[in-house]
């Protein structure tokens, strides 16, 4: 294992590049699946989700050929339609396998996913949709089976749960329906770009879907699709992270290059609520840090809602910002892993009932902490850059598995950050 050591007090200037997209690259490497024939995918970030990803599609009989981002992947025959916990339990977006497993083989064996240090992450929605396709839905030893054995039926769905919708549901049943008989329309749909950015390379792929990133999703099946070239659309969460870090530490300005800020909308008008200076070009964002910060009331939503995925980075920049600010999960109530270990830092929140209220101090002072999922470690990055003293934070593999060289980035940016063995 390793943990980086983040010496504080460093400050930010000049250029980073954004990587490809983490949550748009994993349903998308999925999609794959749903073809005999070779595609080619662009700006895949080489984080270690994508890599289970990866091995999950090779297990079921994929050929994959990887080289600095871009990704080729032959699916001529499918060998198993089976994903076992093994690789699952590494990953809970290897469910998405269902839908495409379904629609090219009319059957999927895949592992439930475990619980999550996020909260609890159900699947019901995913599997009410697929049965909805006219899936028979089991669950055996831990193990989801779904089976069609006359093939997937086109059929009016209604995707919505109670904390809104969901993102990769609305990606299984998306994938399962471009190749089932008929009409589907899918009611209360994913908005966010990543189900955007899915629809779009199944369209290229001579799926007919209309409606992606709006609630109603409709969809014509086809019967067959072809390989294609994609790139995959930047990861506004990255860029998001990059933009609190630019919000507590720039020196003058930072630039996030290879971005879409048009994806970013709610976090930028939080940041300037914030007081930071912010402008953009078609692919850039620039910020600089707020003359007299103040803090935020903030809600997460769905998109275009602020991002859950971005609300633990904003109790890092909220932890140092005068006055009192509000931080309030609605998506995942139980997402605050950070907050304790903040306040092992000298954080001042108090977290209850999914939301958490942060009275922001001077200055953090460095502990040792440790990372307990993908965004309350970026979190604790972010409040490592400013605090006083040297931060060690440990198990940082939850950070590699979605931000692409966070650190190597961070210190071309001017960071001091430590790699080493723990
Ligand atoms: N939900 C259900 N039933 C379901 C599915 C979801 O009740 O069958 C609930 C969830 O418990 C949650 C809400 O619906 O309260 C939204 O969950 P969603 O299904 O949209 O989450 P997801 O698709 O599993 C993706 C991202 C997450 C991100 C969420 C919300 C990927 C690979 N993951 O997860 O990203 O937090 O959408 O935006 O796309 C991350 O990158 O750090 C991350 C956790």
């Amino acid at each position: 294992m390793e943990k980086f050591i983040v010496h504080g007090g460093s400050s930010l200037s000049g250029n980073v590049n954004i990587s490809g997209s983490k949550n748009a690259s994993l349903p998308i490497l999925a999609a794959t699946l749903l073809t005999r024939e070779q595609c080619t995918i662009r700006r895949v970030p080489d984080v270690a989700d994508t890599n289970y990803m990866l091995q999950i599609l090779q297990n079921l009989g994929a050929e994959v050929e990887r080289a600095s981002g871009n990704v080729v992947i032959k699916c001529e025959k499918l060998r198993s339609h089976e994903a076992p916990y093994d690789l699952v339990r590494k990953m809970r977006a290897s469910v998405c396998v269902m839908g495409p497993l379904l629609a090219r083989h009319n059957r999927a064996n895949v592992s439930l996913p475990g619980g999550c240090v996020i909260g609890d992450r159900p699947i019901d929605l995913h599997l009410k949709g697929l049965e909805g396709l006219g899936a028979e839905v089991t669950v055996e030893g831990g193990n989801v089976n779904l089976e069609a054995r006359f093939g997937l039926n086109g059929n009016t769905l209604d995707m919505a749960g109670k904390h809104g919708a969901t993102v990769l549901g609305t990606d299984n049943v998306m994938m399962a329906a471009v190749l089932a008989k008929g009409k589907t329309v899918i009611n209360g749909a994913a908005c966010e770009p990543e189900v955007v950015d899915l629809a779009d390379f199944l369209i290229s792929m001579g799926a007919k879907i209309e409606g992606a990133g709006t609630p109603v999703i409709e969809i014509e099946g086809v019967t067959e699709l072809g390989g294609v070239e994609h790139t995959v659309i930047p990861d506004r969460i990255e860029a998001g992270t990059f933009l609190v870090a630019g919000a507590m530490a720039a020196k003058d300005t930072i630039t996030l290059r290879r971005v879409k800020h048009e994806h970013l909308t709610s976090v930028i008008e939080v940041l300037k609520q914030c007081g930071c200076e912010i402008s953009t070009t078609d692919t850039t964002i620039t910020i600089s840090k707020a003359k007299n910060p103040v803090g935020a009331n903030i809600t997460t939503e769905p998109y275009p809602g602020f991002p859950t995925d971005m609300q633990a980075q904003m109790c890092s920049l909220f932890a140092v910002t005068p006055g009192l600010s509000v931080v309030r999960d609605t998506i995942f109530p139980q997402r605050f892993m950070h907050a304790s270990e903040m306040k092992r830092m000298g954080a001042d929140i108090e977290v209850d009932d999914g939301t958490a209220v942060i009275k922001g101090v001077e200055q953090l002072s460095a502990a040792p902490v440790m990372a307990s999922d993908l965004r309350a470690s970026a979190a604790l990055v972010l409040s490592g850059l400013t605090a006083k003293g040297n931060t060690e934070i440990s198990r940082v593999y939850h950070i590699d598995r979605g931000y692409e060289h966070i650190d190597d980035k961070l210190i071309d940016l001017g960071a001091s950050i430590e790699r080493v063995p723990d």
